[in-house]
Parts: structure tokens; C-alpha cells; sequence
């Protein structure tokens, strides 16, 4: 008989979690003002809010925190990271940032001025509000075909090479700082972008005169789907695909707490000298010196570890499986999702489960509550208050789509825990019918809304 797959793992510790009932998770959604982000997490069973930091961290890397040098300047564990960093990405230069959102603030803060123009796949909600926070423009570049849930593309985070060209004729490149390449592309679904389509970003970014930056948070998964879904890169390496992606590159901004699975963690990759120089002071003044910024010497050590591990095939295998596996369940109870299943995540279609729900009344934030309460699961809104309000008329933005995302921590749970996630969703799905109102905003932040954002039922 064929071997079933399993884990490239086994578990040394384990931290418990807890069940409630129904009667207190509703009391707790309401305390909380009907934002997830506002719950306590002792009051959640599964927590599917984030894949960010909340990965477990394996012995080896453990065992580096030991190791940590603490020393101000030029620290031992700095160099063990730029090493790391220079085999996984060939980037010759680099910032250490306390997290993702750091390195886009160091870096653009250099970059970016008023009425710059910055297109891209799909901009993460930091990095568009840190454009739109310096009166810059992100543009939606991303292809039409990621709107549509249930096409099965293979690279469905992939930029359209006319859309972008266009913005790139329109603007003089004085006013495009560089082109924000995602990847995998978050907001669309997790899904990957192609090295095709890597290579033809890079090719206009040339004929226009215009820097290139690689928004790197899932750059492994998006290799793992390179080599198991391109032709030509079968035989190839992740880390040698990793090293390709980035030869495309000027700059890479990164969330370490993703793929290179760490709790608190982030750097900026340079091509040049002369952009790192120019980073530097910036580094200085919010994050740090330039060879520590925003990290103790043993998160390095541990960062230079899980960059590693992060790009090695049999974790990459083992992660990507555990999302497809849920994504195979839902499929058999028909749950309609953004399709093929993405490398950290599920994202529910709550437009086609809660077709009774007006968008006014947050569509995809109604799908979140229903689910919590339901099972005691945490899942996060990419919808409309993720997508803010337009910076000028202050009207609420109303995305194509309204998602519902369950991101999977790195080797945190068991498949029985997807299998528990699979019949939660059933039962939502099963009284899809009966949900006919959702939630009214009562209080919110300019910029970055969701994160804080009061809410109340619709009567
Ligand atoms: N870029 C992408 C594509 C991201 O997904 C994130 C964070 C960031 C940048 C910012 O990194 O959190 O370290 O400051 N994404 C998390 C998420 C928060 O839940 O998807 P950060």
C-alpha cells in the first residue's frame, strides 16, 4: 500500500487550549464590540486570525536564542543573520526591523513622497497605509481573474503586465519610487505569483527606469508553489528558486514572523549600497542601530535559523498540505472559497454563504462573528474594513470581494484541529439562510480601522 503523507515533524511541548459555551462566547463577542482583534485569546478555541508569529518555533531555533549576542554594535548574531540572508535571498545588504510594517516604514520613508504613484499586486493594508500615510497612491494592479472565487489558476496573485504598464506609461518615473511585487499575494487569497510573471514585473520595472521591491512576508511558500506548479523549476531547489526570485529584485521588505517562522521579526533586503546607505538613518531613528534594529541578538539568531527551516521542501510540504486538507474538506460540504486553497490560508467567500447580509452591513465581519460563536474559532475580515475608507471622500471602499481568512499557524495544529474548523464552517453554512443582518460601525481609526473597530448588531 502507498504510504500516506505525514508530518516532517514530531511535537517535544504543548500548550493547552480551552472549549467554552456558546452563552459566554456570546457575552465575550459582545464585550469585545464585535471586533475579533478585540477578543481575549484564552476566550478562543482555534486561532485563525493570523499566520503571523504565531508559528512554533523547533528546537534548533530554541537552542539559537541561547547563543544570542547581545552586544550593541556589530553583534555576532547580526552577522550570523546577514549570512542566512545572503544564502536564502542574495541579498548583499540588509536592515534588521523589529517587524514587517518597520521595514516599510524605513524604507519608505526614503523612497516614497506626496503624490508618488506605487503600483502593485494587491498591497497588504500596512504597506497601502504607509503609502497613503505619506499622500503616495498604491494601485491595484493585481489580475481580474482573482476576483473571481472559483477559477482554479495556479498563480492567482499574479500582477497584470498591461495594468501595470499602463500606470507606468501615465506616471513619470520620478513619481513611481519602485513597484510593490506581494508574494504570495495576501489579500487575493495567499495565492502565488509565478516566476513568469516575476521575470515581466522586473522587465517593465527595467524599460521604465522604475526600482523593483519584493513584499517577501511568504516568499517560501510562494517558491514551494513555483517548484511544484511551473515547469522548469521541478527539479530545482526551494532555496534556489528563493535566490532566483530575488536576483529580479532591488529591494525585499520582510515579515519574518511568517515564513521564516519566528514570534517578532522583519528586515529590509538592498541590491545596492548606496539604498542601504540611505536607510540607515531612518533605521536609527525608529527601529535601532543599524545592526540590531528592533531585535535582541538571540531573535536574530533564532530569524537566521528559521530561514533556513522555512525553506526547506519537507516543512514547505508539510505546511501547504494541512491548508489543502481543510480546503479538500470544505469542498466536500460544498463551502464556496477563494479557489485553488492558498499556501497559508482559506479564505471563505462570505459574499456566496451570507447572501442575505447587505455589504453596507459588513458581510464578511457578520461570517467571522457567526463563526466564533459558533465553535469558539477565530478567522480574520479581508473586506470592507480591511479596505478603509477612500483617503479623499472618505467613503467606505467596497471591495469585489468579501473574505473571511482562517490563516494557519506554522506547525501549530493537527489535522483533527482542521477537521473541527471543516464542521464549524458546515454548521455556519447549514443556517446560511437565517442570517439576515450584520453590524454597524459606531467607532473607527482614520487609517488601519479594522484593528480597533467598534461595532453593533443591525436591528
Ligand atoms: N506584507 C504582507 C504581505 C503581510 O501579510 C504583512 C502582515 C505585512 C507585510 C506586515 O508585516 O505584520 O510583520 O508588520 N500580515 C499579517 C497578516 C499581519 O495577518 O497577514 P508585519
Amino acid at each position: 500500500m502507498e504510504l500516506p503523507f505525514a508530518e516532517s515533524y514530531k511535537i517535544k511541548m504543548v500548550e493547552s487550549i480551552r472549549k467554552s459555551t456558546r452563552e459566554e462566547r456570546l457575552k465575550w463577542m459582545s464585550d469585545a464590540k464585535y471586533n475579533l482583534f478585540n477578543l481575549k485569546s484564552d476566550f478562543v478555541f482555534i486561532d485563525l486570525l493570523t499566520d503571523s508569529g504565531t508559528g512554533a518555533m523547533s528546537d534548533k531555533q530554541w537552542a539559537a536564542m541561547m547563543e544570542g549576542d547581545e552586544s550593541y554594535a556589530g553583534a555576532r548574531s547580526y552577522y550570523k543573520l546577514k549570512e542566512a540572508i545572503f544564502d536564502v535571498t542574495g541579498f548583499p545588504y540588509f536592515l534588521p526591523t523589529h517587524q514587517g510594517r518597520a521595514a516599510e516604514n524605513v524604507l519608505f520613508s526614503s523612497l516614497v513622497k506626496a503624490d508618488d504613484v506605487l503600483p502593485g499586486n494587491s498591497h497588504f493594508d500596512t504597506t497601502k497605509g504607509h503609502i497613503e500615510f505619506r499622500k503616495a497612491h498604491a494601485i491595484d494592479c493585481t489580475i481580474e481573474a482573482a476576483a473571481d472565487t472559483t477559477l482554479e489558476l495556479p498563480f492567482k496573485g499574479n500582477m497584470d503586465l498591461n495594468k501595470l504598464e499602463n500606470v507606468l506609461k501615465k506616471y513619470p518615473a520620478e513619481r513611481i519610487p519602485c513597484i510593490v511585487l506581494t508574494i504570495t499575494n495576501n489579500t487575493a487569497g495567499g495565492q502565488p505569483v509565478s516566476m513568469e510573471n516575476i521575470k515581466g514585473v522586473s522587465a517593465l520595472a527595467k524599460k521604465y527606469g522604475v526600482k523593483l521591491l519584493i513584499d517577501s512576508a511568504r516568499f517560501a511558500e510562494n517558491a514551494y508553489f513555483i517548484k511544484t506548479r511551473e515547469k522548469g523549476y521541478e527539479n530545482k531547489s526551494i532555496r534556489e528558486i528563493t535566490r532566483e526570485i530575488f536576483s529580479h529584485a532591488d529591494f525585499m521588505t520582510m515579515s519574518s514572523k511568517k515564513d521564516a517562522i519566528v514570534n517578532m521579526g522583519g528586515f529590509i533586503g538592498f541590491r545596492n549600497e548606496q539604498d542601504w546607505q540611505k536607510c540607515q538613518m531612518y533605521n536609527i531613528m525608529f527601529e535601532g542601530f543599524i545592526t540590531y534594529g528592533g531585535m535582541s541578538g538571540r531573535d536574530m539568531n533564532a530569524l537566521a535559523v528559521g530561514l533556513f527551516e522555512g525553506t526547506e521542501f519537507d516543512y514547505l510540504e508539510t505546511r501547504i498540505s494541512q491548508v489543502a486538507y481543510l480546503g479538500k474538506k470544505l469542498d466536500e460540504y460544498g463551502i464556496p472559497y477563494q479557489r485553488p486553497s492558498g499556501g497559508h490560508a482559506i479564505f471563505l467567500d462570505a459574499k456566496k454563504i451570507l447572501t442575505h447580509v447587505p455589504k453596507e452591513q459588513l458581510i464578511a465581519q457578520t461570517l467571522g462573528i457567526e463563526l466564533y460563536l459558533e465553535a469558539g474559532i477565530r478567522g480574520v475580515e479581508i473586506g470592507t474594513l480591511l479596505a478603509d475608507r477612500d483617503p479623499e471622500t472618505r467613503e467606505n471602499r467596497y471591495p469585489e470581494l468579501e473574505l473571511l481568512r482562517l490563516a494557519i499557524p506554522r506547525r501549530v495544529y493537527t489535522n483533527n484541529h482542521m477537521d473541527y474548523i471543516a464542521a464549524a464552517v458546515r454548521n455556519v453554512y447549514e443556517r446560511r439562510e437565517k442570517i439576515t443582518k450584520g453590524y454597524a460601525i459606531t467607532k473607527e481609526l482614520p487609517i488601519m480601522r479594522h484593528f480597533t473597530i467598534e461595532l453593533e448588531p443591525v436591528k
